[in-house]
């Protein structure tokens, strides 16, 4: 019987990773960033700022010396952002106040990704920002900006850090409120690169401000690839996991919210509190759980966790509801329809709506030869977990996207099996 047993570290934070990169496109002075997130996806930051004129040294994408380059960009440049909607859309923002023509593309999928929901507030900022029919490639004449007051129509950190960053060039003042709170790297980031910028509730301030990057930079373990292991110990009987130096920001850590109302035997114990909470995560085999109902609110605290606690809806008693979840029909792929097909072909009960997704449990999983991850990592991981529940192995079609946020993930999935 596979079981999962012992204490594993997640690789550095994607979120956090991309933003050192990107955000040192407009802050001047070099930053040692260590426990960077070695994946496809941040890489595809880091060489956007080398194409812009920046640099950076590194022999293991983990410890990085990042150079900034204080704003002083080249004045055309074509942008490859690979799969990633980070790189996509703060670079956005970013670029519309740089003088110079910037062309922005992606791979199939990033092509498929709507991007007129930043291009809108940047042009109401006087920002020349084109899409082709609401995607990329996407065309940025940067000029000079003038500040908003802006609500964001969708809660999308990605959204909310592409105008904070226009915001800091702009001039005037740019006020963002959002309607639920997502995740905040961008803000303290800003904080501690010297930017003026306040919060009120729902509602950041920024105004015109020069960066500085600091001089290291510790990035914590990525809870949304700690997630993964979690959740699979929950489920796998008899196991017992920690992932050590793990980001506790609470707008990442819904998901340990959700566990503990599905009676799942989970502990956190903060060790760090600053630039952001650190600690560590224990979550035992729980053989009790229960179904639990997630609400829109509580969406982006989880967002990129909504696969993972699907399979471990799976498994638990009852009726689990993840209410406004449009937003993951627009990620890598089309998340609710991938979870849905997927799962429910090796048995799992599973409904997915226009904007919710319903699980029926437990039902056991039954082994399938052959599923299909649609080149999107986390449905990829969830389904390689998915398919060691039934004691079998699964070829899982593109499963090689996994290096977009979890390089390491085969090596810890093996490590943390042979423990048990
Ligand atoms: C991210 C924000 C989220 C998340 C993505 C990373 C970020 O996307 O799904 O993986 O780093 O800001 P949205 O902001 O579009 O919800």
């Amino acid at each position: 019987m596979t079981h999962f047993n012992g204490t594993f570290s997640p690789p550095g934070d994607k979120s956090i990773s991309h933003r050192l990169a990107l955000m040192s496109i407009l802050a001047s002075g070099n930053c040692y960033v260590s426990n960077c997130l070695p994946g496809d996806d941040v890489k595809s930051s880091l060489k956007a700022l080398e194409t812009l004129g920046g640099s950076y040294e590194t022999d293991d994408y983990i410890h990085v010396k990042i150079t900034g380059l204080g704003g002083q960009t080249v004045n055309q440049a074509q942008i490859d952002c690979g799969n990633s909607g980070t790189t996509m859309r703060l670079i956005s923002g970013i670029l519309a106040g740089r003088p110079g023509q910037f062309i922005l593309d992606g791979d199939q999928s990033l092509r498929k990704r709507p991007m007129e929901r930043i291009a809108i507030p940047l042009r109401k900022m006087t920002g020349q920002v084109d899409t082709q029919n609401g995607t990329c490639p996407i065309t940025i004449n940067g000029q000079s900006l003038q500040g908003i007051d802006y609500k964001l129509p969708v809660a999308s950190a990605q959204l909310k850090s592409a105008i904070l960053l226009a915001g800091i060039q702009a001039s005037g003042q740019t006020r963002i409120t959002e309607t639920t709170m997502s995740r905040d790297h961008t803000e303290r980031l800003l904080k501690q690169m010297g930017a003026s910028i306040t919060q009120n509730n729902l509602t950041w301030t920024v105004e015109k401000s020069n960066l500085t990057l600091p001089d290291t930079f510790y990035v914590p373990g990525d809870p949304s690839s700690a997630a993964f292991f979690l959740c699979a110990a929950a489920i796998f009987r008899d196991s017992q996991v920690v992932s050590k130096n793990t980001l506790l920001n609470s707008t990442r850590t819904g998901f340990i919210d959700v566990l503990k109302r599905m009676n799942v035997n989970i502990d956190v114990n903060q060790i760090a509190d600053q630039p952001e909470p650190v600690g560590d995560i224990h979550v035992n085999y729980s053989s009790e759980m229960i179904a639990t109902q997630i609400h829109e609110e509580e969406i982006p605290s989880l967002v990129d966790e909504v696969p993972i606690l699907s399979l471990v809806a799976t498994q638990a008693k009852g009726k689990t509801v993840f209410k406004g979840v449009q937003e993951l029909r627009v990620k890598e792929t089309d998340r609710l329809d991938a979870i849905s097909t997927q799962l429910n072909k090796m048995g799992a009960n599973i409904e997915a709506g226009k904007d919710t997704l319903t699980i029926f449990g437990p039902t056991p999983l039954k082994p399938v030869s052959e599923l299909e991850s649609f080149g999107d990592h986390r449905i990829a991981m969830t389904l390689r977990l998915a398919s060691l529940l039934t004691e079998t192995y699964a070829s899982i079609a593109q499963e090689n996207c996994i290096a977009i946020s979890y390089p390491g993930f085969h090596d810890t999935l093996e490590q943390l099996q042979k423990n048990a």
